[in-house]
């Protein structure tokens, strides 16, 4: 640690974690001595380095500083009753005991995807797999196969994992992203096969006419339109009225498979998004939450569809395996999770993100801060705009918004907040009023300070 001179106040937590003699500043020395960036994930990164956890318990996360912090962002939106919550880690140890992982299939799987099935009208048989990626990758090969065509269509902004066919135009800004009506598509990383953007249709939110023109003109070429019903990385645009259900019914016209991935936005709800906003759409992609804090993906969806799937009749004609999909650990601890999210707690949560999106806005609008806190239920994201916000193309890219967005991130942290350096956060079930109270607390502090500097 840096000699101090004599006099000077205390040095604030982060002040500490920033020492370059810090527990958290050589672990990511060695952290980033074996792996790329010190990382395995591109979006916990943030300058000079995160913070590295230690522990977690219900909503607070300690670090490695012994630094406790409210965890509002519960990795990446997955653990919806928090850190090491006693009913999954139950199930978990339960499990643990009998085995991690057999060739062979297992009770919590069925009972899990009895659950879901029974759940969620539009989902008549489930495939489980391993990541949110995985699961969109199996569902546009569902697709192509069930109807024989090879594009996908996908809204400008949003993100559904790293999979080739989605990895489009959801970093795409105002130098590269063509015209409102006719978005362009716009490789979001490298590596990607040469045949992706010329196999995308990039469609904006909505915005009924353009879709229904680009629609028109690609629509027989089109497998798959899929939409997240409340896309985190546009900034969590609500579906303006009837959009999702205009959705429906063009593809149904057109022959096109709906998608909606409900990686993220199947917290919005017992039966996830499709109950709230409607859309009823072929098939769903789910992650997250459905698999207790575990590693999970499942694609669900008609049983038209999902019959290509099927190897009990002879080879199935979409071949999709994972030597850790439907495992019993996570099927388990997916299965605790989701047997206590009732309408109930999914409603009380609902309020407790009522509170949260209405206390913050009030703290940014007394800072006179440029900025709001979007979402829905249980999910919100802090913008650095105060417009509201309708598609990607509401949010604002440049500098200075980037700016104060990392100020208030930093902010955050230091107030002993944590949310995703891009402005992502959400809600677990061992929170309540008084740690949503804490949270506009904290925003306070930090827009305040931010104000005075
Ligand atoms: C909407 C959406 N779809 C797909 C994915 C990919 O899921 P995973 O990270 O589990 O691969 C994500 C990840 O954040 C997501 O938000």
């Amino acid at each position: 640690m840096t000699p101090r001179p004599r006099g000077t106040e205390t040095p604030s937590e982060e002040a500490v974690r920033l020492e370059s003699g810090s527990a958290t500043a050589r672990l990511h020395r060695e952290a980033a001595r074996y792996m790329v960036g010190g990382t395995s994930r591109i979006h916990y990164f943030y300058p000079p380095y995160p913070i590295y956890a230690r522990s977690g318990s219900g909503c607070r996360l300690t670090d490695v500083e012994g630094v406790e912090r409210l965890d509002f962002l519960n990795n990446m939106t997955s653990l919806i009753h928090g850190h090491a919550d006693p009913h999954v880690n139950r199930a978990i140890v339960e499990q643990l005991e009998r085995g991690t992982a057999y060739s062979e299939p297992s009770e919590p799987e069925v009972r899990l995807a009895r659950l879901l099935v029974e759940r969620v009208p539009s989902i008549e048989r489930i495939r489980f797999a391993n990541s949110g990626t995985e699961a969109v990758m199996l569902a546009i090969k569902l697709a192509r196969a069930f109807t024989g065509r090879g594009s996908v269509a996908k809204f400008e902004g949003f993100y559904h994992g790293y999979y080739d066919y989605v990895q489009v135009s959801y970093s795409s800004g105002p130098g590269d992203w063509g015209t409102q009506q006719r978005p362009a598509s716009v490789p979001s990383s490298g590596g990607l096969a040469d045949s992706v953007a010329g196999d995308i249709v990039v469609l904006p939110f909505n915005d009924r006419q353009s879709v229904e023109r680009l629609l028109g003109e690609h629509g027989r070429s089109l497998a798959a339109l899929i939409v997240d019903p409340l896309s985190n990385r546009a900034g969590f645009p609500r579906p303006l009225d009837g959009f999702l259900d205009f959705l429906r019914r063009i593809t149904a016209q057109l022959g096109i498979v709906l998608i909606f991935d409900e990686v993220i936005s199947f917290r919005l709800g017992f039966g996830g998004a499709q109950a709230k906003y409607g859309g009823d759409p072929d098939l769903t992609t789910l992650g997250k939450i459905m698999g207790g804090g575990l590693p999970v993906g499942a694609v669900g969806g008609c049983a038209e569809i999902m019959a290509l799937l099927d190897p009990s009749t002879g080879p199935p004609a979409v071949a999709s395996g994972g030597t850790f999909s439907g495992n019993p650990l996570t099927m388990a601890a997916g299965l605790a999770a989701m047997e206590r999210m009732t309408p109930a707690a999914f409603e009380r949560l609902d309020l407790l993100g009522e509170r949260l999106r209405q206390g913050a806005n009030a703290s940014l609008a007394r800072a006179g801060m440029d900025a709001q806190l979007s979402g829905d239920g249980s999910l919100f994201r802090l913008l650095p705009t105060s417009k509201p916000v309708v598609s990607h193309r509401s949010l604002p890219f440049d500098p200075a918004a980037g700016a104060l967005l990392a100020g208030l991130h930093r902010g955050l942290l230091e107030e002993g907040i944590i949310i995703s350096r891009d402005g992502l956060g959400c809600l677990s079930t061992p929170m309540g009023e008084a740690e949503v109270d804490l949270f506009v607390g904290a925003l306070d502090a930090a827009a305040g300070r931010m104000g005075r500097n």
